[in-house]
């Protein structure tokens, strides 16, 4: 066994459930509202805890306020607060330790859900991305004229051909952050420039930040490189500042990855001050920050965007991003309406947050059903991702990402699947953390 200085093995066992992230007491008490509606005690508290795992609210593995604390600052007895989490702890939803207090689990253990559905004819609402633009006949036809100038080129710009990477480079510099041609590397997409990024720069096991939730496949591609994934939960304003501080200070992650603008899935921004507040934050513990920005472009009121997050670094913040056409906005602003119109037609329960840009919405749900609907849906060839696929841990159940890039004919045909198999039993309007998110 090799001594514990090299950090390849200790002497001493290590057990990581205590490097857990501290929730705030103060959010805590936020997040669980009026949990008290109808009477309170400790079965009450014990089901609004648990929906707020369920539901993302606090992450898994976030460590709960001390009984006596999280007693006092809800004013009920220490009794309540002790028999809520044994009762969470018969469910499988907490664990404790003497000496290290309580943390978040999931009962069978964290699992990463998987889409479950195979693809067959029919409405496919998992990918959010519109079909080809016309235009894009025109481009190719535009570059092939142009191929003669560099044939008589051996053909091999590992980082981007010159011309490309200074037109990316000027776009940036029109949009406030100054950026020569040498610090851009042309990929085949975000994916690809988040899949090298990784290999470079991340070793198996170490910790990623990341938020819930999230993009399924960059939550993957994390996944599948060992990466131990940190969330921390969005809330209806955004990022959860004091959340994602708490994550910095306990597991100091090697990366964290981060979408500012029009957030995959549930279409935020964040603004100025807090995109410089987390940057800093990041840079000062040594985290290699990722910004994805792939929707950027596709801002659908017209509303300025903050500056681009990795402007506020001092260089060891990444932007990755992609390609899109501001011809396409008023085709995915009809989109847009037409979506949002079915649902408040046809499921007027459901609610959401109109998006100011990018390609869905994140609807929340009356009731924890976004596995078995989207299940249900695909038996009527409706395919759609259900919350969980966003989660770092697999929750999220309450929750469901509805893309508006089908056409508006198809959209409301999706819409009306999903209102005949969301049964009207079920609809029920509960206190929830996430009330208020709804536009
Ligand atoms: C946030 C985010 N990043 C990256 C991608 C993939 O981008 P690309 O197709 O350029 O690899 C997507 C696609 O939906 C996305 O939503």
């Amino acid at each position: 066994m090799q001594d514990g200085r090299n950090g390849l093995y200790s002497r001493r066992p290590i057990c990581y459930k205590w490097r857990v992230t501290p929730t705030s007491t103060h959010r805590l008490i936020e997040l669980l509202g009026s949990w008290r509606q109808g009477g309170g005690g400790r079965e009450r508290l014990a089901t609004a805890l648990r929906s707020l795992i369920l539901e993302g609210g606090v992450a898994v593995e976030s460590r709960l306020p001390a009984e006596r604390t999280l007693a006092a600052a809800l004013g009920v007895s220490r009794a309540t607060v002790t028999g809520a989490y044994d009762r969470l702890r018969e469910q499988g939803y907490v664990e404790s330790r003497q000496g290290a207090g309580s943390w978040v689990t999931l009962p069978g253990g964290h699992r990463s859900a998987s889409d479950a559905i195979v693809v067959g004819p029919g409405l496919d609402m998992r990918i959010a991305a519109l079909p080809a633009p016309a235009v894009l006949e025109e481009l190719f036809a535009a570059a092939a004229r142009e191929l003669p100038r560099w044939l008589d080129h051996h053909g091999y710009d590992p980082l981007g051909m010159p011309p490309l990477r200074r037109a990316i480079a000027a776009r940036f510099d029109r949009r406030g952050m100054p950026t020569r041609p040498e610090q851009i590397l042309v990929t085949n997409g975000a994916l690809h420039a988040l899949d090298l990024v990784i290999r470079a720069a991340l070793p198996r096991g170490r910790r990623v930040l990341v938020e819930l939730p999230s993009y399924p496949a960059a939550l993957d591609a994390l996944r599948a490189a060992g990466a131990r994934l940190a969330p921390v939960p969005l809330t209806q304003d955004g990022w959860d500042v004091a959340a994602l501080e708490a994550v910095v200070q306990v597991h100091r992650p090697a990366l964290a990855y981060l979408m500012p603008d029009f957030h995959n899935p549930t279409g935020l921004v964040m603004d100025g001050p807090v995109r410089r507040h987390v940057v800093r934050t990041l840079e000062r513990a040594g985290t290699l920050t990722v910004i994805d920005e792939t929707f950027v472009e596709l801002g659908l009121d017209g509303g300025p965007l903050p500056p681009p997050a990795a402007g506020f670094g001092d260089g060891r913040t990444l932007t990755i991003g992609s390609l899109a056409r501001a011809a396409r906005r008023e085709l995915i602003r009809t989109r847009r309406a037409a979506l949002a119109q079915a649902l408040d037609e046809r499921l007027p329960a459901w609610r959401y947050m109109l998006p100011p840009g990018g390609l869905f919405l994140w609807a929340e749900l009356p009731d924890p059903i976004s596995t078995s609907l989207s299940l249900e849906a695909s038996r009527h060839d409706l395919y759609i991702a259900p919350g969980p696929r966003f989660a770092a841990a697999g929750l999220l159940e309450r929750q469901l990402r509805l893309p508006f890039t089908l056409a508006p004919d198809q959209l409301e045909r999706a819409v009306e699947i999903l209102a005949e198999l969301t049964p009207a039993g079920s609809v029920r309007r509960v206190p929830h953390a996430l009330a208020g998110y709804v536009a």
